[in-house]
């Protein structure tokens, strides 16, 4: 039976690539695989999606595994099986505005891809603030004025730095995951075994 793997497009895809091969199984297919957004190899067969489309893919039966931000799985909270934590990815949840903020004296408003993550946040603090949803290149807001500060994930933190923005607090430090399809593990568990078996040996070992 082949086994289906749902792959995060981007800078986790690049990652995972180096993972998989670390284990050593064969990624030339994934390699050379150009605009393709589905490859077979060997036993296995990639499908290529965005992160929240691969929570979907593997929610849906569709995907069997999925590799994905844990950024995915606090803001959407799919109904998949978090199966472990791999070990790339790495990154965090911060809230960032421009240097030298000075204490609101009205209502923040937040801007960030995680509205969810954010409003959760905030209601922790138990401050009340408006959060603007963008899909992208959050930086801008602050420098723009469309926003006081923004909850976003810094990896290197040179997008921050490159636009004068600077870490306020640390909200969480997140990784990749490996996610399963709730059936799938029953239903595949023999094929499937084996892969969290491997994935699991090099989180141990590190
Ligand atoms: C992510 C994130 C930051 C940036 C952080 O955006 O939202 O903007 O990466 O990375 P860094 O700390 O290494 O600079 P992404 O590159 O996914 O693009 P987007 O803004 O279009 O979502």
């Amino acid at each position: 039976m082949t086994v289906c793997i749902a792959l995060t497009k981007g800078r986790l895809e690049k990652q995972f690539l180096d993972f998989f091969h670390s284990l050593s199984f064969d990624i030339e297919p994934l390699v050379n695989k150009g605009r393709k957004l589905t490859v077979q190899s060997g036993p296995f067969e990639f499908i290529f999606a965005k992160g929240v489309d691969v929570a979907t893919y593997v929610e849906y039966g569709i995907a069997d595994l999925g590799i994905i931000g844990e950024d995915i799985l606090l803001e959407y909270q799919p109904d998949v099986f978090d199966l472990l934590p791999l070990p790339f990815g790495y990154c965090r949840f911060a809230l960032a505005a421009e240097k030298n903020q000075q204490p609101a004296d009205k209502k923040r408003r937040i801007a960030s891809k995680y509205p969810n993550i954010t409003t959760a946040y905030f209601r922790k603090k138990g401050e009340s603030v408006d959060v603007v949803k963008l899909e992208g290149s959050v930086e801008l807001a602050p420098i723009l004025g469309l926003a006081d500060a923004i909850v976003d994930l810094v990896e290197t933190g040179t997008t921050l730095k490159e636009n004068g923005l600077v870490i306020y607090e640390e909200l969480h430090r997140i990784s990749a995951r490996c996610i399963a399809n709730r059936s799938a593990l029953k239903i595949k568990r023999n094929e499937l075994m084996p892969i969290i078996q491997a994935f699991q040996s090099k989180e141990e070992i590190k």
